[in-house]
């Protein structure tokens, strides 16, 4: 008989969540505490709110606030990690930021910031903690999870050129790093986030209703949809995912212009 409960769950597991004092990271760190993991670290730069998320999700949440833009701010977080436990079950490498400005002014530090930030950070932080995500894949694997978006998939018209560039280059990081993690028995996949309110996302924050016009299921994103994806890849339940990069969207990178009230040409349905 299949053991339900045990598919999902992330019972005992060790964790860390970028970016996870709130938005997006917050809830997929709310999901794994719910899902039974022992430790649940978040990081992010504002302290005091790491410390208020990881004291509102529970004792199994741990802050452990930083900068993980540079090297050493990677290297200061995988030491620290290394000092506290012997192995990583879950990566979740979701700190992120994005950057709009016209493409006549577009400044060379919207460029790096963000790049930094989405694509390198997920390459180096991984690198840093392969030896602990190594010795925590023993009888399952361990995981990385990359969370980049739909925006690495298809166009939105926003003026955010590094940060669409970014998003398509972790989905294939997420294909190259998987390839080769496989045979530590590290699984890598990613997750491609639609409408979600945030910071980050403040039109869906502060207008919902009407971003969710233009979206198939009529409604953005909560932290059920984004914490039951996450847990799925972290979970048993995920283990022959290899690569793949999930959207979480309503159907937006799978849907067509009617959604938003428009033939291909711009024409009103
Ligand atoms: N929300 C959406 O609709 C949406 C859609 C698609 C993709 N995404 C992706 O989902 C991820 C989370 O986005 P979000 O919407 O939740 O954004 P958010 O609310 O701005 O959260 C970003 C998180 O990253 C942390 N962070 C930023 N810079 C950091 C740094 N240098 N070092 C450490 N932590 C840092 C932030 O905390 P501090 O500021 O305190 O450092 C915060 O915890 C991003 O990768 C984003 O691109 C979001």
């Amino acid at each position: 008989m299949m053991d339900f409960a045990k598919l999902f769950s992330l019972e005992g597991r060790v964790a860390v969540v970028t970016g996870g004092s709130r938005g997006i990271g917050r809830m997929i760190a709310e999901g794994f505490v719910a899902a039974g993991c022992a430790r649940v670290y978040i990081t992010a730069r504002k302290a005091a709110v790491v410390e208020q998320t990881a004291h509102e999700l529970g004792e199994a949440c741990v802050p452990l606030p930083g900068d993980i833009s540079t090297l050493d701010g990677i290297q200061a977080l995988a030491d620290e990690l290394a000092k506290r436990e012997t192995g990583l079950d879950i990566l979740v490498n979701n700190a992120g930021v994005a950057w709009g400005a016209t493409f006549e002014t577009f400044p060379e530090q919207g460029w790096d910031k963000v790049m930094d930030l989405n694509v390198k950070t997920p390459f180096f932080l991984t690198q840093r903690l392969h030896g602990l995500l190594k010795a925590a894949a023993t009888d399952h694997p361990a995981k990385v999870i990359n969370v980049s978006s739909i925006d690495g998939m298809k166009n939105n018209p926003w003026d955010t050129y590094s940060y669409h560039a970014s998003k398509a280059a972790l989905v294939h990081l997420t294909r190259r790093m998987a390839a080769e993690l496989v045979k530590d028995n590290i699984v890598v996949s990613g997750i491609a986030p639609g409408a979600f309110p945030s910071e980050m996302n403040k039109a869906a924050k502060n207008a919902g209703d009407l971003v969710a016009k233009g979206i198939p299921v009529k409604r953005i994103g909560d932290t059920l949809d984004m914490a039951g994806g996450a847990i799925f890849l972290a979970s048993r339940a995920g283990d022959y995912v290899v690569g793949t990069t999930l959207p979480i969207d309503g159907g937006i990178v799978n849907g067509s212009m009617r959604e938003r009230g428009v033939d291909p040409l711009g024409n009103a349905l």
